[in-house]
């Protein structure tokens, strides 16, 4: 696996991803390094209205799809006949990003003669960390030594940790897994962007708490952690209801008080007290779940993925309370991407045939 840039038998996957409001291209030669990674940001259209339209991000995705891959391309200073195949995202996701992004990529693959493999995004957010080589850090603004230094060994416990998945799950090869445990209710990631919701906090709520929470006191207020049957299943729910009774409650109001009129009454303080304690409770919960994991299973690595896992304080927690190494992908190859869509593409081309690109269907609410 650990071969030269040049090597002959070098394989390029272009990977494409629009599951949700990121329109996202890359291009990775034999699943490890990284020659291009563009991707283009919904979140300035999406905040003003607090969360993801549906609508505005297929309509986004279709205006800046082609330009995209052309760009993507361009970093990687290919043309098509240098590129061995196309990896895409079927799902899960909003079904019309995931159409975009899927019919562009068929069109493409059978235009250009090339195969398609369909890729699945919660699998692919654990490839982010077989990342470890870029070629030109200026075509991907990434740095090498960001990077890991070496690939995951199996067996590989993951912990995937997005806004719309929360995960343990352990890989023994490429292609087989096991889930062991996953959110009963809301994601993580939800979570994060419901409680900065409720504190006035900006739209994607995740940076915004980690970056509220640097000013709070995290032993300010209490939340509970939810205890469940499968301890490696998680829930976030409890917590969230947790957080708004508590700010009713700092207000003075009873729980009829509508959640949206709550923030114009705290002060910059209990904010981000609020968010250092929130914060404290969802990252205790991933870290010890995944400390247990490790002593059950003893992985020979183990990983985090996700936007989440781009939050400072869980990789802080974690890198403490883990009696093993753990090194992190670059918080751009955590948040949705398509280097990590090229990543698996490529591991899939190993194994599997790839699609007709006429069948290629869409898998909006496909599971692990
Ligand atoms: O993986 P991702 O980009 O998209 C999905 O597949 O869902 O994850 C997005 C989620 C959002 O909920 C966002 O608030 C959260 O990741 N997130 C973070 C951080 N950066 C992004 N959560 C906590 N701390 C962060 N620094
Ligand atoms: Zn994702």
């Amino acid at each position: 696996m650990n071969k030269d840039f040049d090597t002959i038998d070098s394989m390029n996957i272009l990977g494409v991803e629009t599951s949700c409001d990121e329109t996202a291209a890359a291009v990775v030669t034999d699943g490890t390094t990284l020659l291009s990674h563009v991707v283009v940001s919904q979140i300035d259209i999406h905040r003003e209205f607090g969360g993801v339209v549906p609508e505005i991000a297929s309509r986004s995705h279709i205006e800046v799809i082609l330009p995209v891959i052309s760009k993507a391309l361009d970093d990687a200073r290919l043309d098509w006949e240098e590129i061995d195949g196309i990896a895409v995202t079927f799902g899960p996701g909003l079904s019309g990003s995931l159409l975009i992004g899927s019919l562009t990529a068929r069109t493409l693959a059978l235009l250009k003669h090339k195969p398609l493999y369909p890729i699945h995004h919660v699998e692919a957010h654990t490839y982010a960390n077989f990342i470890i080589r870029v070629k030109d850090e200026a075509a991907t603004g990434l740095r090498v030594d960001d990077l890991p230094s070496r690939e995951p060994s199996f067996p590989l416990l993951s912990l995937t940790v997005s806004g719309g998945h929360s995960q343990l799950v352990l890989f023994q090869a490429h292609g087989d897994y096991r889930l062991l445990g996953q959110t009963q209710d809301d994601a993580v990631g939800e979570a994060f962007d419901k409680v900065a919701k409720v504190l006035g906090l900006e739209y994607p709520g995740g940076p915004a708490i980690a970056q509220a929470a640097k000013a709070g006191d995290p032993k300010a207020y209490k939340f509970p952690i939810s205890k469940l049957d499968n301890p490696y299943d998680f829930s976030f729910s409890g917590l969230k209801t947790a957080v708004l009774r508590h700010l009713q409650n700092l207000i003075g109001e009873d729980f009829n008080y509508p959640s949206h009129q709550i923030a114009m009454r705290l002060s910059p303080q209990q904010i981000n007290d609020t968010a250092a304690s929130f914060q404290l409770v969802a990252v205790q919960t991933l870290v010890d779940k995944t400390v247990m994991a490790q002593r059950e299973y003893t992985p020979r690595t183990v990983v985090i993925a996700g936007g989440v896992a781009a939050n400072q304080e869980l990789r802080h927690q974690l890198r403490e309370k883990l009696p093993v190494e753990i090194e992190y992908a670059p918080s751009s190859l955590c948040t949705d991407n398509a280097a990590m869509i090229a990543a698996l593409g490529y591991y899939k081309s190993r194994q599997t045939e790839s699609v007709d690109p006429y069948n290629l269907e869409i898998a909006p609410s496909l599971s692990m």
